[in-house]
């Protein structure tokens, strides 16, 4: 359910995190609490009993209760209420965000997929669609692209954290009859907005900024129609790909500290990459060439898409050698070598470790919460390191 009792206030995203989901409490507990059944009680009352042919057990409705977990339940519909009013539409949560794109593509099952570079999950998903229905991958632009087709946009890009238009993008697709989905997992709210250019679903890996402590998987889709919240809703009761009580308990949880996170760790990330880009221009460290970031395009698209003046928290970076890139992990002392981003804690990827598409020469980051000018500090001396031989 995305409708609660503080639609009338016109609240901001720091207090809906922690109040959208207030009128969904059952008792008196102020922390939200976790629900572990996957089936619940049916009505004692055989007046209102209704059949499978009465009313769809896969959509809840309020007068009806709980039936199964993998329909809805009491955590899965508190973390929809919030991020309903975080990502401003209707959301549907999914087990995982490639779990939310397969949703995505089930519901729109278009003839032609016309993606953006950007996570590589994403492009193996629709070559499994190829497998099903044939669907046919083109690139962005394709001059192929005609009515009941999808366009996919990610913006900003993984991994380097640079943005593609989308205005332009949806003019294109629209004149054309095609649907728009972006995958904004790079720059969740309040950085970005992408209804605001007309898109008709956004995507999020909850794993990453939304759930925010590198413990849960989950995945969102956002619609502003709620037939289409209601078809997705229907497509997961049967394709069971909703998320796990207790993944879902977590991301509520972490909800909670949604904004301050995503500030700091925007705020950390263009002071960090600002000093990058400014040891680059003054050839400080010999090692570094080159660092991606939308905080560095000058288009003025980039500027209306992020326009909180912050940027996202991951980006890229270039080294001198494959040997060097191998090599920057195991210097640093506050970067984990792991793969994921979105996390409290900063992190730092030889990306060829994982994207076959990407430079061997390129490390992705993605910046925590901790002290910026202790990160800075960190990657300073990990990367001088190498000059110093
Ligand atoms: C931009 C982007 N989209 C989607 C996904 C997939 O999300 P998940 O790992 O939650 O399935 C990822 C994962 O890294 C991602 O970076």
């Amino acid at each position: 359910m995305s409708t609660n009792s503080l639609s009338d206030l016109d609240l901001q995203i720091a207090s809906l995190s922690v109040h959208a989901d207030d009128s969904y409490a059952m008792v008196s507990d102020v922390a939200p609490p976790l629900h572990v059944s996957t089936t619940y009680h049916y009505n004692s009352d055989p007046s209102k009993l209704k059949s499978a042919k009465e009313h769809d057990i896969r959509v809840r409705d309020e007068q009806s209760s709980f039936i199964y977990s993998r329909f809805g339940n009491p955590v899965v519909e508190r973390v929809e209420a919030v991020l309903s009013a975080i990502l401003n539409g209707h959301a549907v949560v999914y087990s995982s965000g490639l779990a939310a794109y397969t949703a995505a593509l089930a519901y729109y099952n278009p003839r032609r997929l016309s993606m953006t570079d950007g996570y590589q999950g994403c492009h193996g998903v629709a070559r499994i669609f190829n497998r099903f229905s044939g669907l046919e991958q083109v690139p962005l632009y394709d001059d192929s692209v005609s009515t009941g087709d999808l366009v996919h946009l990610e913006t900003p890009i993984n991994p380097t954290g640079l943005s593609v238009d989308l205005a332009k993008a949806v003019e294109f697709a629209h004149c054309r009859g095609a649907k728009v989905i972006v995958d904004a997992t790079f720059a969740p709210p309040p950085l970005q907005d992408p209804f605001e250019f007309g898109v008709d679903m956004v995507m999020h890996s909850a794993t990453k900024y939304l759930g925010g402590h590198s413990d849960l998987l989950a995945g969102v889709l956002v619609t502003k129609d709620p037939q289409v919240r209601l078809a997705l809703l229907q497509d997961r009761g049967l394709l069971g790909g909703a998320p796990g009580n207790f993944e879902s308990w977590l991301l509520l949880r972490s909800l909670r500290t949604f904004k301050l996170r995503v500030e700091t760790q925007a705020k950390n990330a263009g002071k960090i990459v600002a000093w990058l880009d400014s040891a680059i221009k003054n050839n400080e460290i010999p090692a570094l060439t080159k660092v991606y970031h939308s905080s560095l395009q000058t288009d003025e698209f980039v500027r209306k898409q992020l326009k909180t003046g912050l940027y996202s928290p991951a980006f890229s970076i270039e080294v001198e050698s494959v040997e060097v890139a191998k090599s920057i992990p195991s210097r640093l002392k506050l970067f984990h070598h792991a793969t994921s981003l979105g996390g409290v804690e900063s992190l730092i990827e030889w990306r060829a470790m994982s994207d076959t598409s990407v430079p061997e020469t390129l490390l992705r980051l993605s910046i925590g919460v901790e002290d910026a000018d202790d990160l800075i500090a960190d990657l300073k001396a990990a990367l001088l390191s190498f000059s110093a031989k």
